[in-house]
């Protein structure tokens, strides 16, 4: 979903109403403890400003990856009491305001939540469990979706970071609630967020360094092609810049490529010319798995049984020096299996560039 209205466009007053408010607190955890409350603290201003206009808020987040059964260390049981220690403190935006009822429900989806909402009075504030305890989730169940629509008569989402997931509580949900005649909006992170990623993009200042990666390059062709046009170099690592090596010829051994994705790599190949960057030399294995021995090589000797898994040191220093120089930033996706040990060195010297670039008081963006 594309948001394009915000809390504006709610009605006034939400009194009586039901507000399903999709957020991302995935929030690292240690042990039973949030270890950091960044991504609490940043939708707090949201909860505040729907409580004061009166609605009953309920919030539906993931937290890690379950895989579609509760698994009691991702409870969101520890975040539902953070937020409460946060609006109690009005911390976030200094709002004050009626002080919010944040109460937790230990399940996804249900009797049990309807029930809890239900309990609701104004201005409360529910949490679910870990929508991804549930397996229509991540499926993008249009029944689940039914289950909350059922209870919430507007929906906002918060939740920047799991935007670009298909999934019950981010795509189906929404749908299903304009379906019923309620209002799918923005919230005010979301709309912050998209703001600064539109000023990075349409005002940049420059040098304007775009860096692509991840698996797929088909679902961000549309993103390449704008960022050529307005970007002074568009650097691609991750299984992505696979597509362009096979487009050059190059031999990818047994490297996940997105064969159907070769020829349009090629068109913008030929486009962008000298702006396009890939990476020069990679970290190759028999396969990407812990520990596996890996070794560093040119781009050009990859061998046909070999396994890209990571960009190598040299482009990570030359992509590095293009970040060191830039004063925008946009990074999407990472320069290699970085959640396999042993294939992340690429992702974390690109990461350190962009956070260095940042304190230098460039404007980074960094999404997906
Ligand atoms: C994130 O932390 O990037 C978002 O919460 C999305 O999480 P996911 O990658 O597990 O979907």
């Amino acid at each position: 979903m594309r948001p394009s209205k915000g809390l504006d466009d709610l009605p006034g007053d939400l009194a009586g109403r039901v507000v399903a408010l999709r957020a991302d607190m995935n929030v690292p955890m240690r042990g039973a403890e949030v270890a950091d409350d960044a991504r609490v603290r940043r939708t707090a201003p949201t909860i505040r400003r729907l409580v004061a206009s009166g609605a009953r808020v309920a919030v539906l987040s993931h937290l890690g990856r379950p895989g579609g059964r509760p698994a009691p260390e991702l409870s969101m049981a520890p975040v539902a009491g953070r937020l409460s220690a946060l609006l109690d403190a009005g911390d976030g935006d200094g709002a004050a305001g009626r002080r919010a009822e944040v109460r937790f429900v230990p399940h996804a989806a249900g009797a049990p939540v309807a029930a809890a909402v239900a309990r609701l009075r104004d201005g409360d504030v529910l949490v679910a469990e870990n929508t991804r305890f549930h397996p229509g989730e991540t499926a993008n169940s249009r029944s689940l979706a039914a289950e909350w629509a059922a209870w919430a008569d507007h929906f906002v989402t918060d939740a920047f970071g799991a935007a670009h997931r298909a999934h019950a509580s981010t795509d189906a949900l929404p749908r299903a609630i304009r379906a019923k005649g309620g209002e799918a909006v923005a919230g005010l992170l979301v709309e912050r967020e998209l703001a600064s990623l539109g000023e990075a993009v349409h005002h940049p200042r420059r040098p304007f360094v775009a860096v692509m990666g991840g698996a797929k390059i088909s679902g961000k062709i549309e993103l390449i092609d704008a960022l050529l046009e307005r970007a002074d170099t568009v650097l691609v690592g991750g299984a992505m810049a696979h597509v362009f090596f096979r487009a050059l010829g190059l031999e990818t051994g047994a490297s996940l490529v997105e064969e159907s994705a070769v020829s349009v790599a090629g068109r913008l190949l030929e486009t962008a010319g000298p702006r396009l960057g890939l990476p020069v030399d990679c970290v190759v294995a028999e396969r990407v798995a812990p520990g596996a021995r890996t070794r560093v090589v040119s781009r050009t000797d990859v061998g046909g049984a070999e396994t890209i898994g990571d960009v190598g040191p040299v482009t990570a220093t030359l992509f590095g020096d293009r970040l060191r120089e830039a004063e925008t930033v946009i990074w999407n996706g990472p320069m290699g299996a970085f959640e396999t040990e042993g294939f992340g060195a690429g992702t974390e010297r690109i990461g350190r560039a962009a956070a260095g670039a940042a304190a230098r008081g460039a404007s980074v963006v960094v999404a997906g």
